[in-house]
Order: structure tokens, then sequence, then C-alpha cells
């Protein structure tokens, strides 16, 4: 990566490792309790260079960076403004999957949590469930540039058994007219979209693709329009962190999403692309460790992009 050794971040992992003890591993989805709390990796892509600390090829799920992805398809299927009718792109005040105070002029706040994630999901067009997972998978595996990218079953199946609070909000926005359609079949397109298992590699090249302004580093072939990857960075900037995006924002200054298995995405514009994976989790819902790894490292690289 020019500017930092493998040493320096491998060090730089071991020291952020300490926090995870502070922290808890998500257990409301049942299969994500057997994570190892002391896990950290990272791996940061720039064009075609990667830099990597810990277990960069450890897998685990998506959660809800799958957020980001599905809502880059909604976009460039059917643009802003059809989608903005129904999710907004403001912040929130609370945890992600608040059921009261999800909304903003009767519609979802943003995207990023769940209520506005739900309905994302559910303008992804297709015949079915099948249809609509195979768009979501063939766009992260051409981010990720990883064509073995599948659903981990036994994850999806856990979340779809205990997901009465998402069910909650489904039909809070059935109520609203924001969702159509079958509430388990969404449900099932939900949790399987969460499921999808990648490892820090992979994320830190989805990362990238979207600081590329959506090109794919090696074959230059255009992912996403640079309008949908501008917009999807900038709602994660806003929104992405929850309602720590604020505090998130200064302490480390990049666009960020995080998932409660322990994955952050970070995207430096123009510049990197970065995966994190620590399962032990603050009281954000953001892996604990992961979070002090990237504010150590934002803070050693200057990567903020509120100054030059
Ligand atoms: O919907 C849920 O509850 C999970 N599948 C995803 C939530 C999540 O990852 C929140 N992120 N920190």
């Amino acid at each position: 990566m020019g500017y930092i050794s493998e040493t320096e971040l491998s060090d730089l992992v071991e020291q952020a490792k300490d926090y995870a003890s502070e922290g808890k591993v998500a257990d409301y989805i049942p299969a994500l309790k057997y994570a190892n709390k002391r896990d950290l990796s990272i791996a940061m892509v720039s064009g075609n260079d990667m830099l990597a600390a810990g277990a960069p090829e450890q897998p685990f799920t998506l959660q809800s960076v799958s957020k980001i992805l599905t809502f880059a398809i909604v976009l460039d299927d059917l643009g802003f403004d059809p989608v903005y009718q129904k999710v907004g792109v403001e912040p929130s005040t609370k945890s992600f999957n608040t059921v009261t105070e999800s909304y903003n002029h009767n519609k979802p706040l943003n995207p990023m949590i769940n209520a506005g994630a739900l309905a994302v999901t559910n303008m992804i067009s297709g015949k079915g469930t099948a249809e609509k997972l195979e768009k979501i998978l063939t766009l992260v595996r051409r981010m990720a540039g990883n064509p073995a990218i599948e659903v981990n079953s036994s994850v999806a199946s856990s979340e779809f058994e205990t997901a009465h609070v998402n069910r909650a909000l489904c039909y809070l926005l059935k109520s609203k007219d924001i969702i159509t359609g079958d509430v388990d079949e969404l449900m099932d397109l939900y949790c399987r979209q969460c499921a999808i298992e990648v490892s820090c590699q992979d994320l830190a090249r989805i990362a990238y693709v979207l600081a590329n302004n959506g090109v794919d580093p090696d074959t230059n072939e255009e992912i996403l329009p640079s309008s949908v990857a501008r917009i999807v960075t900038t709602t994660m900037a806003m929104c992405g962190m929850y309602n720590a995006s604020g505090e998130f924002a200064v302490n480390v200054g990049v666009p960020a999403k995080s998932g409660v298995s322990g994955a952050i995405l970070a995207v430096v514009p123009g510049k990197m692309g970065i995966g994190i994976y620590g399962p032990s989790l603050d009281a954000d819902s953001i892996s604990i460790a992961g979070r002090q790894l990237l504010q150590q490292l934002a803070s050693r690289l200057k990567l903020s992009i509120f100054q030059t």
C-alpha cells in the first residue's frame, strides 16, 4: 500500500484486539453466537494491490453490509427519485432495528437501518426469490472479483426462524404502503442477502469498486454507474454507522457500513477499499476492535475525507 508496511498493519491489529474483551458477539441470530470474540482481520485494496493482516480469507456473513449492495441494485434499476419516494437518506438516532423511530415523512429514514433496507429489498425486480437473490450474488461476485461467493444457508435459516422484529417492521411498512407482497417471501430473501459469505479480501475489493467510481480495477469495466457509487457512498457517510455515524465521521472520517457479524466495509474515495472482521460488538452493534483499528489506521494514514 506504499505508506504502511505489513508489519505495522499487523501491529495495529494486535493492539486493537485488546478491545474485543469489552464487547459482545451478536446472539439474537443464533448462528452468529459461535464466533470467536478475539478474531480480528483486515484487508486493504488500492488498484491492484492488497495489504492484509490477521486471517483475511476467513469467511463471515455480510449481514447489514449487504444493504449497500441492494441499495446499489435498486438505484441502478430505478434511479434515485423512485427509490427516494419510499426510503429517505437522513441519519437516524436509534439502533439499526428500531421499530418506533424509523420514519420521517412516513417513510423509513434511510436504507441502512432495517426498515429502509427491507423496503429496498422489496424493490428488487425479478420473477421470484431465486432470481432476485441471483441479482444480488452477481453484483457481490463482480465487485469482489470472486465468482465463488455463496449464501451460508444455515445462517440464513437461523435468522429466518428468529426474525420477529424484522417481520414486525415489514407489517408496519405494509401498513404504510411502502412494501407490497408476501412478508415471509421478503424475509426469506432478506435473510439470504444478509447471509452471503465473504472474507475481508472480498469486502476490501467491494469497497474499492465503490472508491473507484463503480469501475472494476482489473478489467476497467463499469460494474456500477458512478452516480450510483456516489449515492451509495454518500449514504454510507451519513447513515452507515446508524446512530454512531456522526461520531464515526469525526473520529474516522470515511464512508463505512457495519454488520452484526462484525464486518466493516470502508471506502476512501479515489484511494482505497477496506474490509475488516472482528465479531465482538460495541453498544452501537459495530465491531468494537474493528472500529478501533479503523480509527487508528485513519489517523495513521490521514484517511479522513473531511481534511486534505
Ligand atoms: O436484520 C438483521 O437484524 C441482520 N440480518 C443484520 C443487522 C445488522 O447487521 C446490523 N448491523 N450492525
